[in-house]
């Protein structure tokens, strides 16, 4: 038996109580959620790997890696095409091959954006088009002429309804004048289908996360914040601004380049835009490989740290807030949060606690009093707001046996993020993970809500993966150049994200019942969920009673995520685990029956 009483509220659900961490592994971000589809569009990324020069009709060229005619001093390599042969009727161009693939979609307009110049001697323009990798052009536009000075080229191109949504793409742009014997230059190419709200990131990859409805997304997550050195930990102040005057870096913690072109304000914008809150990561001296910046070197850190936090959230004539505004932000974003570093505890030598996060701590709540600091790792040295903790396990079992982890925390203490979480089930081929492990998280999903007083936020980790290329084994949503899909975590985080009232109610469950785990929450305008996992092989029926309520409407509605526990979703079968929705009759007291390995939310309306 389950009895809630729904005039007993036992603490606030947090706003920040359902988010993802938002890191580029996986090209998460380089080649996920920026929509560039052009790889190594800076020329930065060994060479002119990704580019190919395309011909037909006996045109002939070649490409090189450029050094001497530098775009300016954040980017100064370039792509050189020279040109053998391009008379009337051959071709001549180069290709980009895309993050694995360029993905299309019929009657959908494509822009892109690229600097170029000729050596002095090409007289005409260049066509851009995307096109099969067998020459099947789908959309197609023209640049009438290009010169011997760096100039940036914008177009747009729209593909045809028949176009075939698929990844076998390239991205052309061709010589289209008299050239032979000469060279064009490209630097900073870009192509990209319309962005969610315009942000530049992917459509279909921010939609599926804002469906979610987060409360938060811990930016710009875990290891490549630090970077594996000192000099390529997620450096802020090169991430912002127009995107040719970012250097870009090596992504070290993950093994790619990324060019910044989403930087540090994308990675707010994208929780505004989805009404989340940012919760900021600095680095914090200490990287990787286990570098730690001595005491008396930090405080540049430091600074750059309150530089980052003025960027977010100073007013539009601090310094940094009117850089935010001239990049198109006038008003601060929401950060409430601001967490000092990540996993911190790898540092052995107690600099953590001893001068990193006290020296952290003391400048920024001077300046800012309002911020909540997280530490990444256990501190005696200063008071913790909240303290970041990471959950993995491979084990299926383990988050349901973690269920009650957050039940006898202190109340006294600082409080708790759960900044990091997942079963980590996924395969060679797939990096997403099973229902079963799934409704796991679910399970420890309720205990974490039931605590609500202590524990303000879980970030499920990793948000994002490409299936073509990903470190982590299990990831919420996964990708391709062209299309994505949510795996059963990401239906658990659904549930919950778009199921939780704003309070939690008081409950208790009885019997052998106790094999599923539970929550009770509801609106103040009487709107009762009553949440379940059933981790167990087969149907719990379990008796609800709804004390307290002045009447249970009959109307109730019931979303249920179930299935082979075993079972994943892929590309190719996004469906296969989902949740569905159908009504049931509800009243004071009524028996429901959790099918075997599931999650149900029961929404009752009940005022
Ligand atoms: O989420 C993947 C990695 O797990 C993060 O980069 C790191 O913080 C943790 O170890």
């Amino acid at each position: 038996t389950l009895t809630a009483d729904v005039s007993r509220t036992t603490t606030n659900v947090n706003k920040t109580q359902f988010g993802d961490i938002v890191e580029d592994i996986n090209h998460s971000v380089e080649g996920g959620l920026g929509a560039n589809m052009v790889r190594n569009s800076t020329m930065k990324e060994n060479g002119t790997s990704s580019w190919s020069a395309v011909t037909a009709g006996g045109g002939a060229g070649t490409i090189a890696l450029d050094t001497t005619q530098p775009l300016n001093s954040a980017n100064g390599n370039s792509l050189k095409l020279s040109i053998t042969s391009n008379a009337r009727g051959q071709r001549v161009g180069v290709a980009n091959s895309g993050f694995y693939g360029i993905g299309l979609a019929p009657s959908t307009k494509y822009t892109a954006t690229f600097f170029a110049k000729t050596d002095g001697t090409f007289r005409g323009g260049l066509t851009v088009d995307l096109e099969s990798t067998t020459g099947t052009v789908y959309a197609k536009a023209t640049v009438h002429s290009v010169n011997s000075k760096w100039t940036k080229y914008s177009v747009t191109m729209t593909t045809a309804a028949n176009t075939p949504v698929s990844t076998a793409n390239r991205f052309v742009i061709a010589a289209d004048g008299v050239g032979a014997g000469s060279a064009l230059y490209f630097d900073v190419v870009t192509c990209q289908p319309p962005t969610y709200h315009n942000s530049g990131l992917r459509k279909d990859l921010m939609d599926k996360l804002a469906a979610t409805k987060p409360g938060f997304f811990r930016v710009p997550g875990g290891n490549y914040l630090e970077g594996n050195t000192l000099s390529t930990h997620f450096d802020w102040k090169t991430t912002i601004g127009p995107i040719e005057n970012r250097p870009g870096h090596q992504n070290d913690a993950w093994g790619y380049w990324s060019t910044d072109q989403a930087g540090l304000k994308a990675y707010l914008d994208m929780a505004e835009q989805t009404g989340a809150q940012p919760l900021l990561a600095v680095f914090a001296g200490y990287t990787l490989n286990h570098t730690v910046v001595p005491q008396d070197q930090l405080a540049p850190y430091v600074q750059d740290a309150l530089d980052e936090i003025q960027y977010a959230i100073g007013g539009p004539y601090t310094k940094w807030g009117a850089k935010r505004a001239a990049d198109g932000h006038p008003a601060p974003y929401d950060v409430r949060y601001v967490e000092i570093g990540n996993e911190d505890w790898f540092d052995g030598t107690g600099s953590y606690n001893n001068y990193r996060f006290p020296m952290f701590h003391d400048a920024i709540k001077a300046a800012y009093p309002q911020l909540q600091l997280v530490a990444s790792a256990a501190v005696n040295s200063r008071p913790v707001d909240v303290i970041d903790d990471h959950y993995y396990s491979g084990d299926t079992s383990y988050f349901t046996n973690a269920a009650h982890t957050y039940d006898g925390a202190s109340r006294n203490g600082p409080k708790h993020l759960v900044g990091e979480y997942a079963t980590t089930n996924g395969t060679k081929d797939n990096p997403t993970g099973t229902l079963a492990g799934a409704v796991s998280e679910a399970a420890f999903m309720t205990g974490m809500v039931r605590n609500a007083d202590v524990v303000v936020g879980a970030s499920y980790a990793p948000a994002l993966s490409s299936v073509d290329d990903f470190q982590w084994p299990t990831n919420e949503i996964a990708f391709d150049a062209a299309t994505s899909f949510g795996s059963p975590s990401y239906w658990v985080q659904h549930i919950f994200g778009t199921n939780t009232g704003d309070y939690v109610v008081s409950s208790s469950l009885a019997g052998a019942d106790a094999a599923v785990n539970s929550v009770v929450t509801r609106t103040a305008s009487g709107t009762v969920y009553v949440t379940v996992a059933n981790p167990t092989n087969s149907p719990v029926t379990t008796q609800i009673r709804l004390n307290g309520a002045t009447s249970v409407r009959p109307n109730g509605t019931a979303t249920v995520l179930t299935g082979d526990p075993n079972a994943r979703n892929s590309i190719a079968a996004p469906n296969t685990i989902a949740p569905t929705t159908s009504t049931f009759t509800a009243s004071n007291s009524f028996a429901y029956t959790f099918p075997a390995n599931s999650v149900v939310a029961l929404k009752l309306n009940a005022p």
